[in-house]
């Protein structure tokens, strides 16, 4: 089971600058974990007037799905952010928000969200929990806010400078889920390097729209695009995905209008589990019954790992059905529950 071991390892492994995130202090509050399915669309719509934004978008996202969604000026995407996040009501079709979900909204123009009569640190203390708020002003001075600039009210506030509050105002309040429009407009690249370590520290479900592409890789692993009013679901990361549409840049791909034939990227196979032989020594009946759980579940395994690859070999030739990449993340998540179970095992067999 040695592979087996190497790719629980991979899968743990995080790669980020575990001190810099600590040295600003700037963490996420960790939340109540959400069921798996944290929303669901179907049939989706939106216009305004009689202007059909999009319609017609089905999708799902499962618990811990960091996404990245993308698309054209105008196609939609702050309209679909603003429908998920409870601010927008009116759309037509029907979407499901999961157990549990509290969503972090952080939106594209923070004029329409922040009170322009209050201050910075009215803002940011409103925001905050008991617990978090004897940080407010601390975290206000991560984020530049420093001395009376705390006090000045946000209708004064630069683009720059209501972005900033509005990320305190994220990191003030425990989320599961966030939606993020966005979010590093006006930022400097330091800054941009401070959110996207503490959103890849982040536990719970992200969708962020954005057009960088060095802030989105390592971040995201999934891709939502928003093309002609429908959605495209993408499985890989950034630099997978441009490289599929052979792009360097977002925006490049963003201001090309020919419709291409989409097909998702295939996350790499995985091999088969094999079973060690039995080990010709006595063992108590204990481990005796660990070593045939640990067997059936390497073989349930085994099957996961078929049956995915069956799908990927299909996924490979023609787009997917809705039915099918449900299947297929269902399977992914069944995955990885079984692959914990084993895990729990072999640490019982030690
Ligand atoms: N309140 C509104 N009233 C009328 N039309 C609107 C309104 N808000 C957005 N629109 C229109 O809906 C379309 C989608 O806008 P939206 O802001 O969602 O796009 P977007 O993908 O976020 O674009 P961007 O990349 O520029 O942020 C645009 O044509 C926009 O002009
Ligand atoms: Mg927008």
């Amino acid at each position: 089971s040695q592979s087996l071991i190497k790719k629980l390892e991979k899968i743990e492994r995080i790669e980020i600058d575990n001190e810099d995130v600590s040295k600003f202090n700037i963490r996420f509050q960790p939340s109540v974990t959400p069921g798996k399915v944290i929303f669901e669309a179907e049939n989706l719509g939106k216009a305004y007037g009689d202007k059909q934004v999009f319609d017609h978008v089905n999708f799902f996202v499962q618990r811990g799905e960091k996404i990245a969604l993308l698309g054209q000026n105008g196609q939609g995407k702050t309209t679909l952010a603003k429908i998920l996040a409870g601010v927008t009501k009116d759309y037509t079709g029907s979407w499901t928000l999961g157990h549990n979900v509290n969503i972090g909204y952080f939106a594209q123009n923070q004029e329409e969200v922040l009170d322009p009569n209050k201050t910075v640190l009215q803002e940011a203390e409103d925001a905050a929990t008991e617990e978090t708020r004897p940080r407010v002003r601390d975290l206000l001075g991560s984020f530049l806010f420093q001395g009376d600039a705390v006090s000045k009210k946000t209708k004064v506030l630069s683009g720059g400078e209501r972005n900033r509050l509005a990320l305190c105002k994220l990191l003030l309040r425990p989320f599961n889920t966030l939606i993020m429009d966005e979010p590093t407009n006006h930022l400097d690249i330091q800054s941009k390097e401070i959110i996207k370590l503490a959103l890849q520290n982040f536990e719970g479900t992200l969708i962020v729209i954005s057009h960088d592409r060095e802030f989105l890789q390592g971040l995201c692993d999934k891709i939502f695009e928003f093309r002609d009013g429908q959605m495209k679901e993408f499985l890989g990361n950034i630099d997978e995905y441009l490289d599929y549409r052979q792009k360097e840049s977002i925006r490049e791909v963003s201001i090309e209008k020919a419709k291409l034939s989409e097909k998702p990227e295939i996350k790499e196979k995985t091999e088969p589990v094999k079973t060690e032989p039995a080990k010709n020594t006595f063992i108590s009946k204990e481990q005796k019954n660990l070593q045939n759980k640990l067997k059936k579940a390497e073989e349930k395994i085994a099957d996961y790992e078929a049956e995915i690859a069956g799908l990927e070999e299909i996924f490979s030739k023609t787009n997917p059905t809705d039915e099918e990449l449900k299947k297929y993340n269902q399977l992914k998540e069944e995955l990885a529950e079984i692959m914990k179970e084993w895990e729990e095992i072999m640490g019982n067999l030690e």
